[in-house]
């Protein structure tokens, strides 16, 4: 399963990627939002930092504004994937980004019905809201599994990007159905990493080491 972070922070994309972690990186107007500056300079160091794709998205609401700003992001760098709202207008553009080879990450999807229509249209990527789909009561890693074994039906080439990751169940669930990315905040990528038996069991090792050398 690959590892995309889910920020817009260019301090924490570095330390992901020099732990060697790093397979890309996913943004959003309200992630790029709060690193403040001009939009355009940090969207530009990101897709230079990363080696891999980075999604950024759009805000237009209809196809043809859609469109046009695909043209513009990819300018940034030929790892830009570009992130289409999961609504009628954005299915639109989706058709056409396709057909010109233009990359897409289809975003907001609460349903296995909208991903089927995502999948149907060539999106490389859907990427299923798990966290907000929880917490409204509904189980966000069902929608998960019905859409794997959806694309798995038809050889659907869609890469599943699992998103609006909570914790790092929500990554381990993620790997056992299959999915094929989880887009993961850097907190949760670091709770994956730590065990306290772990820090407990180095700790005692290194003691035992010290005395061992009767220091
Ligand atoms: C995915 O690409 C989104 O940026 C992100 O996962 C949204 O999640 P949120 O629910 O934490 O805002």
């Amino acid at each position: 399963m690959q590892f995309f972070l889910d920020t817009a922070n260019i301090d924490q994309i570095s330390e992901v990627r020099d732990l060697g972690l790093l397979d890309g990186v996913t943004t959003n107007p309200t992630l790029l939002s709060r690193e403040g500056g001009d939009w355009r300079d940090q969207a530009a160091r990101i897709c230079a930092l990363v080696d891999g794709p980075v999604s950024l998205e759009v805000i237009a609401t209809s196809a043809e504004g859609m469109i046009k700003e695909a043209k513009d992001l990819i300018s940034f760098g030929e790892n830009v994937v570009v992130k289409i709202p999961m609504i009628p207008e954005g299915l639109k553009a989706l058709r056409k980004l396709t057909d010109q080879g233009i990359r897409t990450n289809v975003t907001l999807v609460f349903s296995p019905a909208q991903a089927l229509l995502a999948g149907k249209l060539g999106a490389a990527y859907v990427s299923p809201f798990v966290g907000r789909l929880d917490g409204l009561s509904q189980n966000g890693m069902e929608v998960v599994s019905q859409i794997r074994t959806i694309y798995d039906n038809y050889g659907f080439e869609t890469r599943i990007l699992v998103a609006s990751v909570r914790h790092p169940m929500h990554v381990l669930d993620a790997a056992m159905i299959g999915a094929d990315v989880a887009t993961v905040p850097y907190a949760t990528l670091m709770q994956l990493m730590h065990h306290p038996l772990t820090d407990k069991g180095l700790a005692a090792f290194l003691a035992d080491w010290k005395k061992f050398q009767g220091e």
